[in-house]
């Protein structure tokens, strides 16, 4: 079991990661920050947010999850000190009990409607604020590091 269990997301405004289940992500700024946070270590990812790739990871162990894993037991069968889950919405809901970090991006949209940061119902968390990292000065875009309190 990875020591950390890492949410990492870009969001708008008002909190959607995606206008719909299927939509390829291609207003976020922070593609370079994802790449380089995230290059050598797993990462997990949902089948729709599989479908919307263009591009394959390099580099990384892409584990795409369906409706019938246990997120646990994938946890426990990776053995680096950290991994990463990149979404979506209802990956990033169901692997929300073993978060441990969230890298939030917010970014410059509000999209009104769409597919929220987590899609289920969640318990409430108290987050600290680690980091803030630089994506793009010119637009004002930053990267949000916080560690989840645990009980
Ligand atoms: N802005 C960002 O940083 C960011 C990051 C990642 C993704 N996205 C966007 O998020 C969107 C995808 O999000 P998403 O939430 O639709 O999909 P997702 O989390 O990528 O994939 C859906 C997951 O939920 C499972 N599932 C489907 N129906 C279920 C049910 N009734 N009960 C339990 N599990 C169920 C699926 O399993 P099966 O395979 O068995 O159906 C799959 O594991 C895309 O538009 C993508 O571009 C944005």
């Amino acid at each position: 079991m990875p020591k950390r269990v890492i949410l990492i997301a870009a969001v708008t405004v008002d909190g959607y990661i995606a206008r719909h289940k299927l939509e390829v992500t291609n207003w976020s700024k922070d593609l370079h920050i994802f790449k380089e946070q995230t290059m050598g270590y797993p990462v997990i990812m949902g089948s729709n947010t599989h479908k919307t790739l263009i591009n394959e990871l390099k580099g990384r162990e892409v584990i795409v999850t369906h409706r019938n894993d246990n997120p646990k037991s994938i946890l426990k069968n990776i053995s680096s000190k950290k991994c990463f889950i990149a979404g979506g919405g209802k990956t990033y809901s169901r692997f929300y009990p073993f978060l441990t970090d969230l890298y939030i991006t917010p970014h410059p949209y509000v999209f009104g409607s769409g597919i929220s940061l987590f899609s289920d119902k969640t318990n409430e968390s108290q987050l600290i604020f680690k980091k803030l990292v630089e994506v793009s000065k010119k637009s004002g875009i930053l990267q949000y590091q916080y560690k989840i309190q645990k009980p």
